[in-house]
């Protein structure tokens, strides 16, 4: 029996062995550390002060000398272990000898690539990408990073936008196990481990909600759609114990996010109380002028400052404007000293004081890029691919005595499986499609031609004005040129497919063309795609596309002409291992989706959570839909195929429950079909008739569970009642008495087993 106990999930952490014995310092207790604070508080001066409010490149010249005259707090974006410990060294040489912080954007993996977040999110697997973020954390901090601006926790409903891909997907519960469980990867159980990477949860807050899904763009968030779909990730981050947030860079309701108070202050530290640090996207305190609610750059140093924004990152405001406003009073000096404060505190927490220098060139070569590292990356990669579509079981393919057509530009490209936010990740490390499906089969056997090329459709370069890591380059476009004789035509890759049994299509989106700055107003396959799609679809052989894509493309014509339709995210170094095990059955498929995926642009926003609204039905025109496209998206939320099939039955529900009370889900999940394969039973509610009108459904409990053909399991899942928790429309927190349904079900849309229980007063 397998039992859930989702109020508190208790996951073991995994830590990996240390290949070589790490001091693991004493966690100072938080008094120690305000002893210690007050003290330095006292000798510090005003510049020293606004010093450790203030984040520069650490890439910049003259970093040393900022760091020396105690101007800086952090660096970010100076990375490997002699630079960092040489400005490291430059800092202990300032009058008070305050450490540096440094940050950077370890998104998924630093050197060792994970699925792109998104793609990790569809593993459903908290546990799995804790393990991941452990290695993260391992490698970064073995290169001298001891704070990642990470996890990305914004909900988004938007495709469109390209950062949906940094993200955890569209639900809030899926969205909050994800949150804490990188937090717990990232941070450990002590930050001064030397190990331990400061994690930060960012954007504060609904920066997924852009409008129009242009990135940077406003949001308009009603209050209680604040409370229950955008706030609940950062909560569940707070609750894990994150050491920083990062503010957004969008206006919410009217305030930006860098000067809004309610957000920073009120619910981020009175309501929660959080006692790290809040850090500014890049710029963002600056953009406080064009937003239009500061004349200049002090008045926004000082609305920053006032709203809860602790940490200026790169655009100088706090070291230029702080000094004056606080000697003209315009800033009390309590407010500047308790930013100082939970700066410090992190520091002290993260154990920089005791041991500055955590990490040297020895351990930066042991503890990066081990093949247990890259194991792990395999495995996630693997769990994260979504099997959309699988007519006659055309896959799994078979391991002998067929020719495959491996085609398309993304086949054997190595920079692009690796996504956007790529740390340090190297195009060579990476394990193409092409080559682990070579690496699966007799010599001879694999056909491949590119068809099309798609290097220059790439909007926006990874790197550029926000310091991220360069794109990978490198052998990419070499190795696939060298590879494949024939040009890349759509004509070639058509003779090539002729001369198989089977083709294996890779398309998708170049890497760069989600992530930040990414946006798209249209989510067709980029290029000539599709016309190579359709080509090598005329010839009649088998095809099978796997997708590589930030976002849910519009895919209406493979999803009616293509029989098998594997969407791989960008899966990272282990890509083509990943992709070769699930598509010869060496493990079946169980990624499901963290995202609505929209037929069209035109349905967007799509989620699964919507209100009901007064006319839900679709037997005429006269209801919530369109009269050219369905309302339903092409795979609802939650979905996702199998090389076996799962059926449940026996559902018990406790029939009576109080607001505070514990309500128990059981029922058997039984594998019916061929195959060894693990499913991911989903857990929805819905509350009959509420106070204020209910979502249709409610994801609130999911669980792995792993099958043997025939074999069946009986899955309990035990939640308090909170976990119905709902707003009334005067934003009063309460669990609403009154019938309920729930389903055990394969996906959002899925009826599956259902059953009803009651909420009763106690
Ligand atoms: C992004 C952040 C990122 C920061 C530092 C900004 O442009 O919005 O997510 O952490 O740059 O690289």
């Amino acid at each position: 029996m397998i039992r859930i106990s989702l109020s508190r999930a208790t996951i073991t952490v995994v830590l990996l062995a240390a290949s070589g014995a790490l001091a693991v310092p004493q966690p100072l207790s938080n008094q120690k550390i305000n002893r210690r604070i007050d003290a330095l508080l006292r000798r510090m001066t005003l510049q020293e002060k606004i010093g450790q409010l203030v984040q520069y490149n650490g890439d910049a010249a003259g970093a040393a000398t900022q760091a020396k005259e105690a101007r800086v707090g952090s660096f970010l974006n100076a990375t490997g272990a002699e630079k960092v410990n040489e400005l490291q060294r430059a800092a202990l040489q300032s009058r008070l000898k305050i450490p540096l912080i440094f940050g950077y954007d370890v998104i998924h993996g630093y050197r060792t690539i994970f699925p792109v977040p998104l793609g990790g999110a569809a593993s459903f697997d908290p546990q799995l990408l804790e393990q991941s973020e452990r290695v993260a954390a391992k490698e970064a901090t073995a290169a001298g990073v001891k704070w990642t601006f990470a996890p990305m926790v914004d909900i988004a409903h938007d495709p469109r936008w390209g950062r949906i891909v940094e993200g955890a997907g569209e639900d809030p519960y899926l969205g909050s196990l994800i949150a804490a469980a990188r937090v717990r990867g990232f941070q450990g159980t002590n930050l001064a481990d030397p190990q331990s990477l400061v994690a930060c949860a960012k954007h504060f807050v609904g920066y997924g909600a852009a409008e129009g899904g242009r990135d940077y763009n406003s949001a308009e968030i009603p209050d209680d759609t604040l409370r229950e779909i955008y706030l609940p990730p950062f909560h569940s981050a707070v609750e894990a114990g994150v050491g920083t947030l990062m503010s957004a860079f969008e206006d919410l309701n009217d305030v930006p996010t860098s000067a809004n108070y309610r957000t920073l202050t009120q619910i981020l530290r009175k309501e929660w109380r959080f006692d790290g640090f809040v850090v500014s996207d890049y710029d963002s305190v600056h953009e406080l002028v064009p937003h239009g609610i500061a004349a200049d750059d002090a008045q926004a140093a000082q609305k920053a400052l006032a709203a809860g924004v602790d940490m200026d990152m790169a655009d100088g405001v706090y070291e230029k404007w702080l000094p004056q406003l606080v000697k003209s009073g315009k800033v009390p000096m309590s407010v500047l000293d308790e930013a100082v404060r939970r700066v410090l505190r992190i520091k002290f927490r993260a154990g920089l004081f005791e041991h500055p220098f955590y990490t040297d060139a020895a351990r930066e070569r042991r503890d990066i890029l081990t093949p247990e590292n890259r194991q792990v990356a395999r495995r996630l990669a693997e769990e994260s691919l979504v099997l959309l579509k699988n007519d006659n079981n055309l896959l799994p393919l078979s391991r002998s005595g067929k020719k495959i057509a491996v085609i398309g530009p993304l086949a054997d490209d190595q920079a692009n499986q690796l996504g956007s936010w790529v740390g340090r990740g190297q195009a060579t490390d990476v394990i193409t499609p092409l080559q682990g499906i070579e690496s699966k089969l007799p010599q001879g056997s694999v056909l491949h031609a590119r068809g099309v090329d798609i290097s220059s459709l790439e909007a926006q370069e990874i790197s550029g004005a926000t310091g991220a890591a360069p794109a990978p380059t490198g052998a990419t476009g070499a190795a696939a040129a060298a590879r494949e004789t024939g040009p890349a035509t759509i004509e070639h890759a058509v003779q090539v497919a002729q001369q198989a049994d089977v083709v294996v299509m890779f398309l998708g989106e170049p890497g760069g063309m989600s992530g930040e700055a990414s946006s798209r107003a249209f989510l067709d396959l980029p290029g000539k795609q599709e016309q190579l799609l359709e080509a090598v679809a005329a010839t009649g052989k088998p095809v099978v596309l796997v997708l590589e894509s930030g976002r849910p493309l519009d895919i209406r014509w493979a999803a009616g002409h293509v029989p098998a339709i594997i969407q791989a995210w960008y899966p990272g170094t282990e890509a083509g291992n990943a992709i070769a095990d699930v598509l010869f059955g060496y493990a079946a498929p169980s990624g499901r989706l963290p995202v609505s995926w929209p037929r069209s642009v035109g349905q967007i926003p799509v989620y699964y959570n919507h209100k009901n609204t007064g006319r839900p039905t679709s037997k005429d025109r006269w209801h919530t839909g369109y009269l050219d496209e369905s309302k339903e998206p092409l795979f609802p939320f939650g979905y996702g195929l199998s090389y076996t099939t799962f059926a449940y039955s026996n559902l018990s529900v406790t029939p009576k429950v109080a607001p505070h009370g514990v309500l128990r889900v059981r029922f058997t999940v039984q594998n019916t079909g061929q195959a060894i394969a693990t499913d991911v039973v989903q857990l929805y509610i819905h509350e009959r008739v509420g106070p204020t009108s209910p979502r249709v459904r409610e994801l609130k409990g999911i669980a792995r569970v792993t099958l043997r053909p025939s074999e069946s399991k009986t899955v309990v899942f035990d939640e308090t009642a909170e976990m119905l928790a709902t707003y009334d429309p005067r934003m009063k927190r309460m669990v609403p008495t009154g019938t309920y349904d729930v389903w055990i079900a394969p996906n959002a849309a899925a009826e599956g087993v259902a059953g009803s229980f009651q909420v009763v007063p106690k």
